[in-house]
């Protein structure tokens, strides 16, 4: 059978089979989990019931976010949003366990099952990289943004949060200036969010749903 190659990422495709333009072709390949497939993982990872709902609180406001944003004409794939909030702490207990930096450990985790757009996001989770955070509104963008406003599982300002993450994690000088940095990048992320929404950081609130955790009876 006759083969050709996709420049992005090498895989073999049958020729008589691409109808389409090939890159349009290789972009409906892009692997994300449903949701149902997503709390199935945390399930086989152990990712114990606390994280599992901060993780279900953080796809809903990253889903909440990605939905008004459509509406006011900024393109973005929902589903990767959802899946890479819901994904984003998969190795959080693995690293506070056994130590390491969660965000890569759960990139690496979600790349070894072939999501490899979701392990991308995840990686970048709590630091985007500069490019990124240069680059205004996308699914990576939100998705490091709807983590800092759920504090455990409580929707909360960037202030609060950080307040919370300074007194948890700023145990030297070194890292209370790495924090606030982060905290400064944030603020600056979250003005370029909402200057295309009609409502406020603070009437967030408003427009989501508490979840429902499909997965209590369950480890
Ligand atoms: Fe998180």
């Amino acid at each position: 059978m006759l083969k050709r190659k996709c420049y992005v990422c090498r895989s073999g495709i049958r020729a008589d089979i691409l109808e389409m333009p090939f890159l349009v072709w290789h972009r409906s390949s892009m692997e994300i989990p449903s949701k149902k497939e997503c709390l199935r993982l945390l399930g086989d990872y152990q990712v114990p019931r606390h994280i599992r709902q901060h993780c279900l609180m953080v796809a809903e406001v990253g889903s909440t976010l990605a939905r008004e944003l459509s509406t006011a004409g900024i393109r973005l794939n929902r589903s990767l949003v959802e899946a890479s909030c819901l994904l984003h702490d998969i190795s959080k207990m693995e690293s506070v366990e056994r130590g390491g930096d969660h965000a890569l450990m759960g990139a690496q985790v979600l790349a070894s099952r072939g999501f490899h757009e979701v392990a991308e996001i995840v990686r970048q989770h709590v630091y985007l990289d500069v490019p990124v955070l240069q680059a205004g509104v996308c699914e990576k963008t939100l998705v490091n943004y709807a983590d800092k406003r759920i504090k455990h599982t409580k929707l909360v300002s960037l202030e609060e949060r950080f307040q919370d993450i300074l007194s948890r994690y700023g145990t030297s000088r070194e890292r209370k200036d790495r924090i606030k940095a982060l905290y400064a990048d944030c603020l600056l992320m979250e003005r370029v969010i909402f200057e295309v929404l009609p409502f406020k950081p603070g009437d967030l609130a408003n427009r989501i749903v508490m979840p429902h955790d499909p997965t209590k009876n369950t480890r």
